[in-house]
């Protein structure tokens, strides 16, 4: 079967084309033919070595597969060949709170991930694709989706009527905003480009505020909450817009911090306390958490915002796409 390895932490152009033997499914597991797999921000820093440095190398990269089951292994009864399937993130966490054991079961991390045509998965960290998902929008779930999901439904409890900050118009901000709609709540969305911001206002958020024409967006977060500042932030910019996000929000509001793309900052914790500020840090979730997105996705008939598909050959063409921020929601390579 044909894969890409990364052999050292040299970014995307590090990716090599290899051919490896098809993976034998072992007790509990199933093999999948691989479809889809999407992109993470977390992939380009892993390619760089920045994620985790120590990271065993080579490693097949990508946490996000969906594809159809081709063979089973003994005992494994939940799935049968020909059913459609969308891999966990962290097949190890299947419920309850995450461990040290837990969260190194990651795919594309400690454990090799889904760019290739065939892997094996323990079927306990395989989830059937919802019925109206193509396996191009079902890939675009276990990574992005899931982490939205667990900041404002699982752990935040988004109420009908409440505001949400999302930050940037990437794969987990616009799972955010759109979450966040069917909840019923509303959204402030921050960009870099005013198309962008058109894209999402389309996509249901009331407003659109452009973080570099005004970069001082936390007061304008206010203006549009008559003063009082939103009771969500997803907080995808990290230690770089965090200062901004404790002035963004109302005084007993909740910040889901979940990335870093802002860079480095300088961040003063008594804003934290004065404003009785609540900041969970989300890392993912547990394939039962996904289970209950699927679910919700289902009902709603919700589909993901994917900017671009690219073919298989194209693996480093696509990350280097997702490393110019030009796209919109969720990129993804067709296997
Ligand atoms: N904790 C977790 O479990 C978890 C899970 C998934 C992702 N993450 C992290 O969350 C972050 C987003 O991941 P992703 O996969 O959604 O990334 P992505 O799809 O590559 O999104 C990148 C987008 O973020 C926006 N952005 C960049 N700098 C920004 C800034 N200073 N302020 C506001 N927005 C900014 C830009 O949107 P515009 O072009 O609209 O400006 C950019 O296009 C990353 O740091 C990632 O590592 C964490």
């Amino acid at each position: 079967m044909k894969a890409y390895r990364l052999p050292a932490f040299n970014g995307p152009r590090s990716l090599e084309r290899v051919d490896l033997p098809s993976p034998e499914p072992g007790p509990g597991q199933v093999r999948v033919r691989l479809r889809a797999a999407s992109l993470n921000f977390r992939d380009l820093m892993i390619s760089k070595g920045v994620y985790n440095p120590r990271l065993r190398l080579p490693l097949i990269p990508l946490s996000d597969g969906a594809g159809e089951v081709v063979a089973v292994g003994d005992g494994a009864g939940r799935f049968r060949v020909g059913d459609r399937v969308m891999s966990a993130f962290m097949p190890g966490w299947r419920e309850g709170e995450p461990t040290e054991v837990k969260v190194r079961s990651a795919l594309g991390g400690e454990v090799d991930g889904v760019l290739a045509e065939e892997t094996v998965l323990p079927e306990s960290g395989l989830l059937p694709i919802p019925e109206h998902l193509s396996f191009e929008e079902a890939a675009t779930l276990p990574c992005a989706a899931v982490t939205a999901w667990n900041a404002l439904v699982q752990t935040g409890g988004i109420r009908p009527g409440h505001s949400v900050l999302v930050q940037g118009t990437g794969g987990v901000s616009l799972f955010a905003l759109q979450f966040a709609r069917m909840a019923g709540a509303r959204v402030i969305a921050t960009s870099s480009r005013d198309d962008k911001l058109t894209r999402a206002l389309e996509l249901g958020a009331s407003d659109g505020i452009n973080y570099r024409t005004t970069p001082d967006w936390e007061k304008h977060v206010r203006e549009l909450t008559g003063g009082v500042g939103v009771d969500m932030i997803v907080e995808v910019g990290g230690a770089g817009t965090l200062p901004r996000s404790t002035r963004a929000i109302k005084l007993g509001g909740y910040i889901a911090l979940i990335g870093v793309l802002a860079g480095a900052g300088d961040f003063n914790p008594i804003p934290l306390l004065m404003r009785n500020i609540r900041l969970q840090g989300i890392f993912v979730g547990s394939v039962a958490i996904f289970e209950s997105m699927a679910a919700a996705i289902a009902t709603a008939r919700m589909r993901p915002v994917i900017d671009r598909v690219f073919p298989f050959d194209q693996a480093v063409e696509a990350l280097e796409y997702l490393e110019s921020g030009a796209h919109f929601g969720k990129v993804v390579i067709a296997i």
